[in-house]
Formats: structure tokens, C-alpha cells, sequence
């Protein structure tokens, strides 16, 4: 038996010799995609070895796997056998669903350089000889940190007479620039809440402000999904009346606090050690959180009520944290390119890449920059909810029983569903995967028709192509219309790719690196993407998928002054596009909507 350890999903275990890395796993409730069942065929199940011993590379992982992977020990998990004590890296793309959230991105690696500061004194207790103050009796005592005196929030000077009393003097304090924000016991540790609010998502972090360290994490639904899908219908909603704005802001920070409350119960620690925030959103999410006005966001010329970054107290907003606490938000760009994308660009690095380099971040609205010769430009697209699984027939979240990954092979197709569940119907990537099937195999033409197969049957006179037949149901299928939704989420997003390498007069292949984030991203099969037309054609070692980098933005953000203002120049610096404004608009987007994969002609 050899010890294999599984990370970051972080199970370990013992696995027999003749077992492959993808039976481990198996063994040891890792759920690797393998689309092909461990045939050898698929090539989706890699993986990274990172140290050990393990069986010689085989011609198919040679053939399957591209000179970058190779370089970096990866392996197909099915044809690897241990030969000793392994530790393997599951990249998020090869772990299917269930073991996924939204919260997941890259690590942070920068020096906490927290705007909160926790500094531990001991006052001196007033006596009739020396009446002082308790307020200048505690700035007194952090002298000795070489803190001049500055402001104390009302909320703690309202407890810090009994405080100080009950803990004998001796306090942690909370430092912010020149204000104290709030007030502990000897050894608080001070926690900070980071939070990415994405239309349809949100993920939570709760992090330490002292060592940067993220100790928890929560992905959650955007409880606004009730007033609307997309941004758009919550705008109207909000402009309708004023009770519907509270609402819609009440129902974030609801979400925002209990999310909060989970964490710190996680931890053993109370929402009021946190006492710093940063919340990063769409400019209307940003608005709407804000109680800002979002109406003019949903008229040309579409301009934000707030560009720059801001600093408000958490408990304007009815955020439950420290009373004293500040929220942080980021600066916005423009009406649709907002906070989160801005913490995308700057957990991303785009703005000291060297070479052509597009950051994406795909979602119900997908926000894409291009950085040439350090000149940034950024578009946003409305890509619509069908990788959410919305509008297409069986179309479902990633949630088990989704197909989420498919493939035809020999006239048959084989799918993957999410926890090997009996399949139920359809989610974005599983839609991706078979469209880019059908397209590879000519079922469907470069316009989008699809054609005669063996699997491909008329229902009211709309093609069908049928997934699974059931016995006591309706078959799942991928209909003609389904595709049409398809094709129209991606056109968006490869008109605003395209619309941003004209304006720099870069030709495609130019671009030497492609950064995919968001949770819908990562976990896309790049070839599929490449194969609908939706990302260009450019070698596979250029793309590389980082997860929430949004969420590691907010995250960077919060522990690091530096940080914040890194983000301040990249939302100056970063050009804007309107897509709805760039010339010939129809015809582009009908020439970006074709499924004919290959280069776009102008
Ligand atoms: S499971 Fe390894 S190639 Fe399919």
C-alpha cells in the first residue's frame, strides 16, 4: 500500500500498487472528471504529481497532454500507478462539481500590510491625583506604539469607560489610519469579511488582518435573484420605489451577515471581531448595496453615480460586524464594468503583463481586458444566464445530476453527470461540451442548423438532439433553440474579445496569454470553447482558468494598503468600450454568433 495525499482537496489515504491515481481517488471520494469512465480516452482526468514516485509516461499522455503540462510532472490520473508515497495536485477543472464553489481562486501572495491595526496597551487607571480622561488615558497608553492621538468611533467611546474598567485596563485596539474602530480583550484577534457579490453568486471570505490569512469561506446565491436574473430588471425594480431599493439592499447585507455569522461560528469568533470589509460588485450591485441611485445606470449614456473608491461605515449599511468597522469598495470603471472587475484585474496581474494578455471573467455579464504594450482596455458583455443553465430547456445550475461534461463518440454520446447521479437535465458546461460535439461532428452546421443523426429527432417541428432517453420520462435533448441561446451568450463574448484586439489592431494570434476567471469559467472545457467560436483559436498552453480571482481581488484588497491603491490606478488607467456603440454592431454580432470556430473574418 502506498500513501497517496490528494490536495488542495486535502484527503489522503492509502491505495494498493495496482490501483491508478484515478481508482485512489475514487477510493478515497476524490471526484475526478472522467468522462470516459477511465478509459483512457477522454484525456479530461489531469493531474499534477508533485512529489513521488510514479509510473513511466505513456504514449497517449504524451499525445494527450500539451509540452507545458508535461514540463509540470501533469499526468492523466487513469494511466498513472504509484510507485511509492505520492502527493498529487487535482487542478479545479479535472474536480467535478460537488467539491467545487464559487469561492475558490488563486492563493494571496503579497505581505499583509493590514489598513487595520491591532495594538494590545495597558491604560493608566485615573486616580484623584490624576483625573485623566479615559479617552486620553488610552491614547496615552499608545504612545509607546508611536500612535499620535486621533479619533475614537462614537460606538466604541460609548463602551470604553466600562471596558476599560471590566478589563483592567489592559485592551486590544483596533487602529484604523488615525481612528480606533473598535475594542477587545487582551489577544482579539481581529478578523476581516471579504465578499464578491456576483449577480447570480456570492462568495464570502473571512480573513485574518494580521497574518492575511483566509480562514473560512461561504459561496452562496444572490438572494436578489428573486427581483430579476440580470441586472437590468433589478435596476427597474429599484428605480420603481423606494421600498423595493431597500429591499433589494437589505436582502445583500442579510446575506452579507449571515454569512458572516457562519464563518465566525466556524471559527469560534463573533461578527464583531471583524472590523474591516471590502465588497466588490458590478457598478448596479455596487449601487445597490450602497443605496446609491442606479436608475441613470439603466439609461445611455449609462454612467455610474460613483466612480471612485470608497470608505463608509459598515453600520450605515446594516452590516453586522464591528460597530466602528469600515466597508472598503473598490473604485468602478463605467456603468457595466464595475468593482469586481477592477479586484479581477488586480488579483489577476494584467496590468504589469508584458505580453498581449486577455483577462475574462465569464458570467451572466462577462467583463473582458485586454492589455497591449501596457495600454489596458476593458468591454462588457451581456452573455445572458444560459451557462447558468436559464432559457435552455433542460437546463439546470451545476447542482448532482447535472450533465456537466460530454462527448460523441462512435455515434454514441457519453457524458459525465455531476456526483454520478442519474442525469436530470443540463448544465452550462455539459451545454458547452455537447454543442461543441455536435459542431465537431458537422450534426451541426457553422450557422448553428442542425443537420440529420442518428440521435436527432423532430419534436413541434423544432430538431432535436436527444442526450438520454428515459424510460418513464421525456428524454433530455439539447434542442435547435437551445443552441440558438448558445450561440448568442458566446457571440457577446467573442464580439467583445474581437472588439478589443481591432481597437488595438492586434491580430488574434497576437494574443500570448488568456486569463479565465469566474466559476462558470474554470470549469469550461477550453477546447469546447475554442471549437464554438466563443474563445479564439489560439495554442491551448495560452489559456489558463484561475477561478474566483474577483473574490482574491476583494481579499487582496482588504489586507493590503498597497493593494487598494494598486486597484485605484488599474480602474484609472483601464479604457473603456461601449459594445453597443462600435460601428457595423449587427452585422459583427451575427459573424460572431456562427459556430465556425476558426479565425473571424473582418
Ligand atoms: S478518465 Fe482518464 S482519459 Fe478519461
Amino acid at each position: 500500500l502506498f500513501a497517496v495525499d490528494f490536495e488542495p482537496v486535502g484527503r489522503r489515504g492509502k491505495c494498493p500498487e495496482n490501483h491508478s491515481l484515478l481508482e485512489c481517488a475514487r477510493n478515497l471520494n476524490v471526484d475526478i472528471v472522467s468522462i470516459c469512465g477511465g478509459m483512457s480516452s477522454c484525456h479530461r482526468c489531469k493531474v499534477q504529481v508533485i512529489s513521488g514516485d510514479v509510473s513511466a509516461l505513456t504514449a497517449e499522455e504524451k499525445s494527450a497532454l500539451s509540452d507545458r503540462e508535461l514540463k509540470q510532472n501533469y499526468r492523466l490520473a487513469c494511466l498513472t500507478y504509484p510507485k511509492g508515497n505520492v502527493k498529487v495536485h487535482v487542478p479545479p477543472e479535472s474536480l467535478t462539481a460537488p467539491q467545487r464553489t464559487q469561492v475558490e481562486g488563486l492563493e494571496l501572495d503579497v505581505e499583509p500590510e493590514p489598513p487595520v491595526l491591532g495594538l494590545e496597551v495597558r491604560a493608566a487607571s485615573p486616580s484623584l491625583s490624576n483625573p485623566e480622561s479615559d479617552d486620553l488615558a488610552l491614547w496615552a497608553a499608545l504612545v509607546q506604539h508611536q500612535v499620535p492621538r486621533g479619533t475614537i468611533d462614537l460606538s466604541v467611546q460609548q463602551s470604553l469607560s466600562p471596558q476599560l474598567r471590566d478589563l483592567d485596563w489592559r485592551v486590544r485596539v483596533a487602529l484604523r489610519e488615525n481612528e480606533i474602530v473598535a475594542l477587545g480583550a487582551p489577544g482579539t484577534r481581529w478578523l476581516g469579511l471579504a465578499a464578491d457579490i456576483g449577480t447570480t453568486k456570492i462568495a464570502a471570505y473571512l480573513v485574518d488582518m494580521e497574518s492575511g490569512k483566509t480562514l473560512a469561506s461561504r459561496g452562496l446565491m444572490n438572494p436578489q435573484i428573486s427581483y430579476g436574473e440580470d441586472v437590468v430588471s433589478r435596476i427597474f425594480a429599484a428605480g420603481k420605489s423606494v421600498e423595493n431599493a431597500a429591499k433589494l439592499q437589505r436582502l445583500l447585507v442579510d446575506a452579507l451577515n449571515e454569512a458572516a455569522a457562519a464563518m465566525c461560528s466556524e471559527m469560534n469568533a463573533e461578527p464583531s471581531n471583524i472590523v474591516e470589509a471590502v465588497v466588490v460588485g458590478n457598478t448596479a450591485i455596487h449601487h445597490l448595496f450602497l443605496k446609491l441611485p442606479v436608475i441613470q445606470l439603466g439609461m445611455s449614456p449609462y454612467v455610474p453615480a460613483v466612480r471612485s473608491a470608497m470608505d463608509v461605515k459598515a453600520r450605515d449599511l446594516g452590516l453586522q460586524i464591528a460597530c466602528g468597522a469600515y466597508v472598503h469598495l473598490l473604485p468602478n470603471i463605467a456603468g457595466y464594468v464595475g468593482a469586481d472587475h477592477v479586484a479581477m484585474l488586480l488579483a489577476t496581474g494584467i496590468s504589469e503583463a508584458t505580453d498581449a494578455t486577455l483577462a475574462i471573467d465569464i458570467g451572466t455579464n462577462t467583463e473582458i481586458c485586454l492589455n497591449h504594450e501596457g495600454r489596458m482596455t476593458s468591454v462588457s458583455c451581456a452573455s445572458g444566464p444560459a451557462f447558468e443553465g436559464a432559457h435552455i430547456k433542460f437546463g439546470m445550475r451545476a447542482a448532482p445530476g447535472a450533465i456537466e461534461h460530454a462527448r460523441l463518440s462512435g455515434g454514441k454520446l457519453e457524458y459525465q453527470t455531476i456526483g454520478g447521479e442519474p442525469p436530470v437535465g443540463i448544465c452550462g458546461s455539459g451545454l458547452l461540451d455537447v454543442v461543441a460535439q455536435l459542431r465537431l461532428n458537422n450534426v451541426i452546421a457553422g450557422s448553428g442548423r442542425m443537420g440529420p443523426h442518428a440521435l436527432v429527432r423532430k419534436r413541434d417541428g423544432m430538431a432535436e438532439f436527444v442526450l438520454v432517453e428515459r424510460a418513464d420520462k421525456e428524454p433530455i435533448t439539447v434542442s435547435q433553440k437551445d443552441v440558438r441561446e448558445l450561440q448568442l451568450a458566446k457571440a457577446a463574448i467573442r464580439l467583445g474579445i474581437r472588439s478589443l484586439i481591432e481597437s488595438e489592431g492586434l491580430p488574434e494570434e497576437r494574443i500570448q496569454k488568456v486569463i479565465i476567471a469566474g466559476a462558470f469559467g474554470t470549469f469550461i472545457d477550453v477546447e469546447s470553447a475554442i471549437a464554438i467560436g466563443m474563445l479564439p483559436p489560439l495554442p491551448l498552453e495560452r489559456f489558463s482558468q484561475v477561478g474566483n480571482a474577483a473574490g482574491t481581488g476583494a481579499r487582496l484588497a482588504l489586507i493590503s494598503q498597497t493593494q487598494r491603491l494598486k486597484a485605484q490606478e488599474i480602474a484609472a488607467r483601464d479604457g473603456y468600450i461601449e459594445l453597443a456603440c462600435i460601428p457595423d454592431f449587427n452585422r459583427k454580432f451575427a459573424e460572431a454568433s456562427s459556430l465556425a470556430g476558426p479565425v473571424l473574418q473582418t
